[in-house]
């Protein structure tokens, strides 16, 4: 016993991990839900006895932490988010090419993101953009569920909407690039202004504003709609739309860090989290409601159903690019962020 103790402290001095005391770790960001970030943490600690530190956050605070310390690099993989900052770390090189064998097992769209992000950022799952409400309060105050883009400047809805901010979100990225791509830019633009006084509060996270819905916080949000569905499913009065003139959707991603110290657990988890077994972890053990890039990863039960709505030709390349997202956010930053509150 002495003996075993002595031979462990030896090799994690050398940094060598042995199989009892495990095979060396991974320090993981992630940005889904934490529920989910901590089934995969937990579900490959088991599978592979690789030790696992996750921090969870937001996919525009993330790429901004990457960013802050690519001198420095602390983490080795960031799972989840949505894909157009994993876009925009694979152009700035703090995320390396990998090509997993198990790419053939994704659907095309998640295959195409790894090809667009020359082999750095892979899908993981999707998710479309849509409207979140509570129907109980909605029912209350007399006013009808939005089901257009163009319902939600409506007076009716003044100080009753929640969304997140594109600096901290992703899920409000998304929102932005998709008005861009429905409207064009500056129509774009002008509609978020009439929709300013309609916004109760830009919300750090992406998915707090439909938890706010959720518990009758605020009518409505502006979601990921997978995540109105999961609140639903959580026994609160929660509903989506998806919007009339068609929107956006994400392809959740997953890259590997530039500099990561682990690399060979950073490819072992990438491997793992692309098979059927991990991507069924979303729904099995995190209760949520995306759609799973692995092919023989079912759709799980009442999640939306993506190949049924009204979907753009959302461009992951060009809003992906990293110039392109910072001008948008930081015009969204002048011309709305800074407007006062109504
Ligand atoms: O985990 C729920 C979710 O909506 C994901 O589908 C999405 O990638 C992520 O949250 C976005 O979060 P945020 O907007 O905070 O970056």
């Amino acid at each position: 016993m002495k003996k075993n103790w002595a031979l462990a402290a030896i090799l994690s001095l050398v940094g060598v991990a042995s199989p009892a005391f495990g095979q060396g770790q991974l320090n993981l960001y992630c940005s889904v839900q934490v529920e989910w970030c901590q089934a995969i943490a937990t579900n490959f600690e088991r599978d592979t006895k690789v030790k696992v530190a996750m921090t969870q956050k937001g996919s525009g605070e993330t790429f901004a932490q990457i960013r802050a310390e690519a001198q420095n690099p602390k983490a080795d993989v960031w799972f989840g988010g949505t894909g157009d900052p994993h876009m925009a770390a694979a152009e700035e090189n703090l995320t390396v090419a990998y090509e997993s064998a198990n790419l053939k097992d994704l659907h095309p769209w998640a295959r195409k993101q790894w090809e667009q992000s020359n082999k750095r950022a892979v899908g993981v799952y999707a998710g479309a953009l849509g409207f979140g409400f509570n129907r109980e309060l909605l029912a209350k105050k007399n006013q009808a569920a939005p089901a257009c883009w163009a319902d939600l400047v409506k007076p009716g809805f003044k100080g009753e909407i929640q969304m997140a901010n594109p600096n901290s979100s992703g899920t409000a990225y998304v929102m932005i690039a998709t008005l861009v791509q429905l409207m064009g830019e500056d129509k774009s633009f002008e509609y978020m202004k009439a929709l300013h006084p309609n916004i109760n509060a830009y919300t750090r996270s992406g998915t707090a504003p439909i938890k706010a819905v959720a518990r009758g916080e605020t009518g409505v949000s502006i979601s990921f709609v997978h995540d109105a569905v999961v609140e639903a499913n959580a026994g609160f009065p929660a509903d989506y739309a998806t919007p009339c003139e068609g929107t956006g959707f994400e392809i959740g991603s997953m890259s590997i860090i530039a500099g990561s110290r682990n690399l060979p657990n950073a490819r072992k988890f990438y491997d793992w989290a692309l098979t059927a077994p991990a991507q069924r972890l979303g729904y099995d053990a995190g209760k949520q409601l995306q759609t799973p890039a692995n092919m023989s990863a079912p759709l799980p039960p009442k999640a939306p159903d993506l190949t049924k709505m009204k979907l753009i030709d959302y461009d992951f390349a060009k809003y992906g690019k990293a110039a392109e997202r910072k001008r948008l956010i930081e015009r969204w930053d002048r011309d709305i962020g800074s407007l006062p509150r109504g």
